[in-house]
This record gives C-alpha cells, sequence and structure tokens, in this order.
C-alpha cells in the first residue's frame, strides 16, 4: 500500500474529539494517508516517512466537508421562482410540485447526468461525503428511480416520498402509498427515511406513520421540520431519538429544551434562509443551551440553490453566531453525526483519508473571505481528486 506524506501544512483541523481545543488544531503540521486511510497525524518535525511527500506550502487542511442535507435528484430549475422571490413573493411548499414534473419527464440517464455534475460541483468545493435524498418523483416508479440514481453516488441516501401531496391524490391516500407500495419499492435503495413536517405539506401524525413505517423496515428517521414556521417536527425528531432534524429556523424554548435533552442535531441550513429572505435561525442560542449544530447545503432548485458549503460556513458566522471554528466543526466533525458516521469528519488515524486543502493559512478565511474559492485541492479516500499542484 502506498504511503504519502502531506507536510508544511501550516495549520491542520483534526477535530480530535480528545483535543482541548474544539477544531483540534496542529500548527506546522504533517498528515500520513496509507491506502484510503489516515495513517499518522502531528508536527511536521516529527513526522514518519513515506513512499511520496507533497509540500502544502504552508496552507490550512481540514477534513472533507460532510453535507448532510441536500436534494440533487431532479430536473429543471426554478430560477423566475427565485427572482419572483426577490420581488417580493415568498417562499412556499407547492414549488415542489413544478420540479416533480421536471423531474417525471427526465430520463435515467438525464437524471443521472446530473446529479454527477452537481457532485463534482460539490467536491470542488471540498465535499467529500454528501446526503442526497429523493423527492421530486412522488410516484412509485419516480421515487425508486430517483433513490437508485441517488445511490450512484452515496451510500447515505434518503427517501423523501414524503415531500410534498402530489397532484391528483388525497393526503390520506398518498401517505398510504409512501408507507406501501412506493416504500416497498425505495427501501433496498434507502438508508434513511425523511418526512417535510410543515404546514402545506405533512402534519405531525402523517410525518410519524411515514417514518414509523420506515423504521418496521430497517431505514433510520430524519425530519424536515420548523423551516416556515413553529411547528411540531423538532419535538417530534426529539421524541423519536432522531439523529438528526433539519431546518428547525422556527424555534421556541420547548423546541431547544427537547432538542437538548434527546441529543437530537440540529442541522441548520442557512443557504435556505438566504435564498428564501427568511430570518436566519440563531445557532449561538442552541450552543449555549448545548444543542448540537451541523450545517450543510440543502442543495435543492427550489428554497436554496447552493452546493457550497463554504458559502454556508460564512452564513453562519456573519447571520447566525456561530465563531469560523463553530461552523468548521458543524460542517465536518457534526455533519458526519447527522448521518451518524463516524468514519469521516475527523482527520486522526484510522479515519477515511478525506480532505480539503485551502489556500489560506487557517480555516477563519473561509468566513473571512467569503465569496472566493479557496479550496485548492481535495483528496477522497486516499486520492486527490484535486490536486492542489
Ligand atoms: O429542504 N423543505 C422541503 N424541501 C426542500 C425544498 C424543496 C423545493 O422547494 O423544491 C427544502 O427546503
Ligand atoms: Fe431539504
Amino acid at each position: 500500500m502506498t504511503s504519502t506524506l502531506l507536510t508544511n501544512i501550516g495549520e491542520l483541523t483534526t477535530n480530535d474529539p480528545e483535543a482541548d481545543d474544539l477544531l483540534g488544531l496542529v500548527e506546522d503540521a504533517a498528515l500520513v494517508l496509507e491506502g484510503s486511510t489516515v495513517a499518522w497525524v502531528g508536527r511536521a518535525a516529527d513526522a514518519p516517512p513515506a513512499d511520496e511527500a507533497v509540500d502544502l506550502g504552508g496552507r490550512a487542511v481540514l477534513p472533507g466537508f460532510v453535507d448532510s442535507h441536500s436534494h440533487l435528484v431532479f430536473a429543471g430549475d426554478r430560477a423566475a421562482e427565485f427572482a419572483a422571490r426577490m420581488a417580493g413573493e415568498s417562499y412556499a411548499a407547492g414549488g415542489i410540485r413544478t420540479t416533480v414534473a421536471a423531474t417525471r419527464a427526465a430520463t435515467d440517464e438525464q437524471l443521472t447526468a446530473h446529479v454527477a455534475r452537481l457532485v463534482e460541483e460539490m467536491r470542488g468545493q471540498g465535499t467529500t461525503t454528501v446526503e442526497i435524498k429523493s423527492g421530486y418523483g412522488l410516484s412509485v416508479h419516480d421515487e425508486a428511480r430517483s433513490l437508485a440514481v441517488a445511490r450512484q453516488f452515496t451510500e447515505e441516501t434518503t427517501f423523501l416520498g414524503a415531500h410534498v401531496v402530489p397532484d391528483g391524490t388525497t393526503p390520506e391516500e398518498y401517505v398510504d402509498l409512501v408507507t406501501g407500495p412506493m416504500l416497498d419499492a425505495a427501501a433496498s435503495y434507502a438508508r434513511w427515511i425523511d418526512a417535510f413536517c410543515e404546514r402545506g405539506a405533512f402534519d405531525a401524525d402523517q410525518a410519524r406513520a411515514v417514518l414509523e413505517a420506515g423504521a418496521a423496515r430497517g431505514l433510520r428517521g430524519r425530519l424536515h421540520a420548523n423551516q416556515l414556521g413553529p411547528g411540531p417536527g423538532v419535538r417530534l425528531a426529539a421524541e423519536l431519538g432522531l439523529v438528526a432534524v433539519d431546518h428547525c429556523t422556527y424555534l421556541d424554548d420547548a423546541d431547544v429544551d427537547a432538542l437538548r435533552e434527546s441529543g437530537t442535531i440540529a442541522t441548520l441550513l442557512p443557504g435556505v434562509e438566504f435564498s428564501t429572505r427568511q430570518p436566519y435561525p440563531d445557532a449561538r442560542r442552541l450552543l449555549d443551551a448545548g444543542v448540537r449544530v451541523a450545517l450543510a447545503s440543502d442543495c435543492n432548485p427550489g428554497s436554496c440553490f447552493t452546493s457550497s458549503l463554504p458559502l454556508c460556513i460564512a452564513l453562519a458566522v456573519r447571520e447566525m453566531g456561530m465563531t469560523p471554528a463553530a461552523a468548521v466543526h458543524a460542517a465536518t466533525y457534526v455533519g458526519a453525526r447527522a448521518l451518524d458516521r463516524d468514519d469521516v469528519g475527523a482527520l486522526v488515524p484510522g479515519r477515511r483519508a478525506d480532505l480539503t486543502v485551502l489556500d489560506a493559512p487557517t480555516h477563519v478565511h473561509l468566513a473571512y473571505r467569503p465569496g472566493v474559492p479557496l479550496v485548492r485541492g481535495v483528496w477522497q479516500a486516499g486520492r486527490p481528486v484535486k490536486p492542489p499542484m
């Protein structure tokens, strides 16, 4: 097995949970990769020999981003809807149906090529693990094929048949379909099951029924909740002991207490607030209350069409009260925990060698230099998928 020494790293974010500081920072660092994993981490002066060496010129290195929430399987775009919002319209869940029509009309090859392009776009910005949801098919056939497409790119696939009730059916009929024949067709392609628990989508009883049916088939639950207004979704997620609940834009004190007590991660998606002109959630309030916070993109054609975790980090720092360190941790280590993964999200011996090289001396520059393409290099499972030089 070939070993590679990455040396002259100005600042290494290890996310070592044993470290005294949140990011487990090491200055003047080096890292040895062996095959697909990290074999050694420490000061460059102490590094062991390796088969080959790469000098990173004093740049910062951090774990590859873990994007725990995206909807990449779709066709068409909704730029006109975005423009209308920026002219004063408000975001509504119903826009999802526009994308459903376009997605149903696309071929498997078109959907696959589109996901490939977006996954590549993410990788170029430092994302090395991505979760991908279905949810723009909303028929037995189209949900199953959406997940089959997603499965070609990640193990972290999520069945989101309960995204919105499609035209031509009642909510009751549709929940029966999602928890019955659609789940039968989707289950073998999915690790997770999700529901959009929101006024205009699914209520708490319906979301619970969907997640319970999924659990009976071995799928782990996640929820979209409290995105467009206050509601029962976050408390339902806490009650069910879900690993993560996503959006969390409108939270009352009882929601925050429930998250702290259950240990459910609040995954915040600041690109959505950016793209819908809604108020940003207060990450500082959650962190101060002892709630774990992850950051993800929610890349989708409606509420947020960005694939950039660097942008999400900058927004979380500027608009949501996060420090740069907390935001980087949330987009790497906590993102991995939100997918119940402990093989990614940290650069310590034994973990997967997924890492990002910044064209900057520290992680702070991700927020300090917003909008600047700082991702200079990316290694995924020990392979340089974006060579830094
Ligand atoms: O996470 N909230 C539900 N689903 C997506 C938006 C989907 C769309 O508008 O197409 C989200 O924001
Ligand atoms: Fe989403």
